[in-house]
């Protein structure tokens, strides 16, 4: 973290007590006992990589840190500490906290953070700056709290984000660290985002799939992922565009973009795009997927994957592609969750997955339903395997019908979609493929198969 050596030389009183204690931890000032493991953490380069202080660090720099702030009892404006984190007794690193003197009626404060090597992953780190923005906040006239970060660092891009903070911009060669200019990115937090933050729902009723449309762009338009996950999937401006211009898939073949903005409580959320079959793509692949960044870990995605499943089931496919870059913070664990099974191929860098869809559950028509459509015989995808070649389990094929049955049944919690079931009037319904103008059943599905002629919907969709 960049910025940590920084000092003010205005000397006022502290305006946060401490110590302060957390779920698990303690949060205090240092004492001369706590100097060997400071400076034993400090020297350690895994630890040191992204800060800004010089290496080795030795136990007189510990020493040194240590008597510039020894006349106080906690943070304080014009000044910069370190506050020490321990654990069970034990120091596991420690916070930076630097107020600014400059604004009179309001303070900027600076924030950073260490944790030993021993001691990181297990959320210490988040809890402790968590404590100390509120604290920061609530007790003091800082209105805005700043971190400045390496472009790499980012599982401390990943701590900010999920306390609330956002990226604000990027120095290019702006900070000397260890005789190197590098990059310095910013994040900011202002009192009111951290209130918006808290207060942000944690559920959801009802999530749909709906057409972009000239009076929602906007809003989808507006949509973020957090800035740490966008090594993960494009920006929404590169969505828009790769939807009006779509990419060559291979052999000169373009993908085919099916697209709509994920809806949660009647709110834009989110954006998800899937590449249709073509001559080079047998299966729908789920292209681009995002949920904006303060709508995440609300159980909207997994229900916004269990409505377009429903969608490529009625379409009679019989499996949804994705890939994923796998790095931490990533999708991974959200889409193993959902039953998609790594098929073993690579698509550059990305890990290729394909979540088997089971024969669709066509209830209430008579006779059972009408077959599944697999896809032209004539595809053919360095992908996939061809239909039919399954090289799954059949256990494992199971597992993946039953978390998605399950997901699929959440997404009729508002009542809408079982209840037509139960009623007999639809057999697969995609009615979370709302269009603007109310009619449910022609969606793009429909039409494109009403369009060939081909008699592939199978299932009857009734205007609501
Ligand atoms: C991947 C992504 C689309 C998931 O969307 P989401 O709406 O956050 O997904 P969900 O809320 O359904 O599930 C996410 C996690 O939150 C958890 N969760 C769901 N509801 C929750 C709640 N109320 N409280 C706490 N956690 C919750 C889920 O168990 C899941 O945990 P997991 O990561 O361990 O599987 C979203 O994180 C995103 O946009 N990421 C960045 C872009 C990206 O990576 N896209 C995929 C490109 S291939």
């Amino acid at each position: 973290m960049h910025g940590q050596n920084a000092r003010s030389t205005c000397q006022t009183g502290a305006v946060i007590t401490l110590p302060i204690r957390t779920e698990r931890l303690l949060l205090r000032m240092a004492t001369r006992e706590d100097l060997p493991t400071i400076a034993a953490y400090r020297d350690d380069p895994e630890v040191a990589r992204y800060q800004d202080w010089p290496l080795p660090y030795t136990l007189d720099d510990a020493v040194a840190g240590f008597r510039r702030v020894a006349d106080l009892t906690g943070p304080a404006i014009g000044r910069s500490v370190n506050v020490m984190i321990e654990h069970e007794g034990a120091v596991v690193g420690d916070l930076f906290v630097g107020i600014g003197d400059e604004h009179p009626g309001g303070a900027v404060a600076f924030l950073g953070y260490t944790l030993a090597t021993a001691h990181q992953g297990k959320g210490f780190a988040t809890e402790a700056a968590a404590a100390m923005v509120d604290a920061l906040f609530e007790r003091t006239p800082v209105h805005r709290i700043v971190a400045t970060l390496d472009p790499e660092n980012f599982a401390s891009m990943r701590l900010l984000e999920q306390l609330g903070f956002s990226f604000e911009g990027l120095a290019r060669k702006a900070e000397p660290i260890r005789g190197e200019w590098l990059d310095d990115m910013r994040f900011g937090l202002l009192a009111e985002d951290r209130a918006a933050w808290l207060a942000r729902p944690t559920s959801c009723e009802l999530v749909e799939l709906v057409e972009l449309t000239e009076a929602n762009l906007g809003e989808v338009s507006a949509l973020q992922t957090h800035r740490f996950q966008h090594r993960f999937v494009a920006p929404m401006e590169r969505n828009l565009a790769q939807a009006l211009v779509p990419p060559v898939v291979k052999d000169g073949v373009a993908a085919v973009p099916r697209y709509w903005a994920v809806e949660a409580d009647g709110q834009i959320v989110g954006f998800l795009m899937y590449s249709d079959v073509s001559s080079v793509e047998p299966y729908p692949f789920l292209w681009r997927f995002m949920i904006d960044r303060m709508h995440q870990r609300r159980g909207i995605g997994a229900k916004a994957i269990a409505a377009l499943v429903d969608h490529v089931r009625a379409e009679g496919h019989e499996a949804l592609g994705v890939s994923w870059v796998d790095a931490p913070g990533g999708p991974r664990r959200f889409y193993e969750r959902l039953g998609f099974v790594p098929t073993g191929e690579l698509d550059g860098e990305e890990i290729v997955a394909r979540l088997h869809l089971v024969r669709p559950p066509c209830r209430g028509i008579a006779g059972g339903g009408a077959p599944h459509r697999t896809p032209p015989a004539t595809v053919s995808a360095d992908r996939d395997a061809p239909a039919g070649d399954d090289r799954q389990s059949g256990v494992d094929r199971d597992r993946e019908a039953d978390v998605l049955d399950g997901h699929a049944a959440r997404v009729g919690g508002a009542g809408r979609v079982d209840a037509d079931h139960a009623a007999g009037r639809v057999e697969h319904r995609p009615t979370r493929v709302a269009r603007a103008d109310g009619r449910v059943g022609l969606d793009q599905a429909g039409e494109r198969a009403l369009a060939r002629g081909d008699g592939a919907v199978e299932c009857r969709h009734d205007a609501p």
